[in-house]
């Protein structure tokens, strides 16, 4: 059963909803008599937000292909006018993503609002999110403007806006520390100038349940227009109250949740899609809505936003921490064992948790790999096919059993591999005795070149010698390591994350030996740097 099966209609719809007739059709009913609860995924824009959790275009397209193929009824690709990286990124999702709408946040000046325009142009179902402050506070420190200046561009955006689409949303900016008579003009006004989305951010993590949801009932009692619009809700998580608050929108009547994988975004981070979406389809007995999302979807997306970032799940966090599912207490494993039920409130493979499956070794054929390849999702024929089953041969000499953790981290790290720089070869002295020595032999630019350093433990002298091979003043903000599957034979997955000139970027790299996988994941930092570099200057690389 999915969130969309306890729906009284059945079909994930609520019972107002109009069938969608055309690319711009809305998402969900308007006002809050409709069950159905759209989900705004905000990971590639307010996620990405948060310190160190950049990602290049790649990694933001695989992963909005990831939360299409969820079910997320719309994607917030990025804020275009912030960067070129953030246009190119909104245009290329924008290219490829049919299902979901396409959202691009612009502020309140034609200038974003075009940059918006431009950058969603290809998209099938485009959305302009815009927004201004609307607190005293905000308006007075940060805009500087008197609140009815405000009032008038609240106006002026929107009616903009809608000059591009006919879906628009509107936000008012620390909403939650607003005047509520200021805020009931300000949504008043946006609906009217067009907005068919009204947004409520608790952009600073301050507000608590009760409250939240008595600003969205507030609204819906005080405001004339507002079944002319979904009204939404966007909290962050400052005092661990995002999803809380959220719900507490949701059952006064918001039908569009903002929210983010892994509850990634700026400071304490968004509230966490998955939360939410679990919360609403195990308590649909409290909270009767249902949700588009495919619920066994969640643990895949997850893994992928933590790899690509770097940022790792907590071990106990709700839904997709390692331990959500695990039960270690005797007494748990007891009651468990007689009724699964008796300390499990949802299923390991509602969310898509499901045992690793043995799917290849040493002996598995070249069609078998390929069927599994296209199962995973990855498309491979000729020369790209032969590379990859050589190394799934390769890994079968090296570790027993392979599973399809393994077959996707081979896969990904092949793809990493088709750039300026890479290992060729690793040679490691550890252990008691030192000095640790790393001797490392990397490709540059087609050329083999050589090193071999002393450091303070292995990583350190690998790191090292690469260093004295392609000479950078990057530093090291995060070394991780993470094992794919489990048994001492597991392959490792390292993310190193380098800053350099007001920017970092996140390398992978996988192999079971964990140096060569730190190697791999330091160099892939270094491509990464390189192509952002490159951007501005193109350079010989060795020293
Ligand atoms: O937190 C916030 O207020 C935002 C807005 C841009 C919606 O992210
Ligand atoms: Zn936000």
């Amino acid at each position: 059963m999915n969130a969309n099966q306890t729906n009284q209609d059945g079909a994930g719809h609520g019972p107002g909803r109009v069938a969608p007739t055309g690319p711009n059709d809305n998402v969900a009913p308007t006002g809050r008599n409709g069950n159905k609860i759209v989900i705004f995924d905000t990971t590639l824009r307010d996620g990405e937000q948060s310190p160190g959790a950049s990602m290049n275009l790649d990694e933001k397209l695989r992963i909005a292909e990831a939360l299409q193929a969820m079910g997320v009824d719309v994607i917030e690709a990025g804020f275009p006018i912030a960067s070129n990286g953030d246009f190119e990124a909104v245009e290329a999702i924008s290219k490829i993503i049919t299902e979901s709408v396409v959202c691009g946040l612009a502020r309140a000046g034609k200038k974003d609002i075009e940059r918006a325009a431009v950058a969603l142009k290809p998209a099938r179902r485009k959305r302009i999110h815009t927004f201004i402050s609307t607190s005293p506070l905000h308006m007075k420190f940060k805009l500087q403007m008197e609140p009815e200046a405000v009032y008038q561009a609240v106006i002026d955006s929107v009616t903009y806006a809608r000059s591009f689409t006919d879906d628009v949303e509107w936000s008012c900016e620390d909403g939650t520390r607003t005047d509520w008579d200021f805020m009931c003009r300000c949504v008043e006004a946006a609906i009217k100038a067009g907005a068919t989305t009204i947004n409520i951010p608790d952009t600073v993590g301050y507000s608590v349940p009760e409250e939240f949801g008595a600003i969205i009932a507030m609204l819906f009692n005080r405001v004339p227009n507002i079944d002319k619009a979904i009204i939404s809700t966007h909290c962050h998580n400052d005092l661990g109250l995002a999803v809380a608050n959220s719900l507490a929108g949701v059952v006064n009547g918001a039908r569009q949740v903002e929210c983010t994988i892994n509850g990634l975004g700026e400071r304490a981070g968004n509230a966490a899609l998955e939360e939410i979406v679990m919360a609403i389809r195990t308590r649909n007995d409290r909270m009767p809505f249902t949700t588009g999302i495919k619920t066994e979807h969640i643990t895949k997306v997850s893994r992928l936003v933590s790899t690509v970032t770097g940022f790792a799940v907590q071990n106990n966090k709700a839904v997709v921490g390692a331990n959500a599912f695990a039960h270690e207490a005797g007494i748990h494993q007891d009651g468990m064992l007689k009724h699964a039920r008796t300390y499990e409130i949802m299923t390991p493979e509602s969310v898509g948790l499901t045992e690793s499956k043995l799917v290849m070794g040493k002996h598995s054929g070249r069609h078998a790999f390929r069927k599994k390849l296209e199962e995973l999702g990855y498309m491979m024929d000729g020369e790209q096919l032969d590379d990859a089953f050589k190394r799934m041969k390769d890994l079968a000499d090296k570790k027993k059993d392979i599973y399809d953790e393994d077959i996707a981290a081979l896969v990904d790290e092949e793809a990493r591999e088709q750039s300026r720089i890479r290992v060729v070869s690793l040679q490691v002295i550890a252990g008691t005795k030192g000095p640790q020595t790393a001797e490392i032999e990397l490709e540059i630019d087609g050329d083999v070149r050589a090193h071999k350093s002393n450091g303070d433990g292995p990583v350190d002298a690998t790191f090292k010698a690469i260093r004295a091979l392609v000479p950078n003043t990057a530093t090291l903000q995060l070394y991780q390591v993470h094992a794919v599957t489990q048994g001492t034979d597991a392959q490792a997955e390292v993310t190193v994350r380098l800053y350099e000139d007001g920017k970092s970027v996140n390398g992978l790299g996988a192999d079971t030996d964990t140096l060569v996988a730190s190697a791999r994941a330091y160099v892939n930092a270094l491509n990464k740097l390189l192509v952002k570099r490159q951007k501005r200057a193109p350079e010989a690389l060795s020293a």
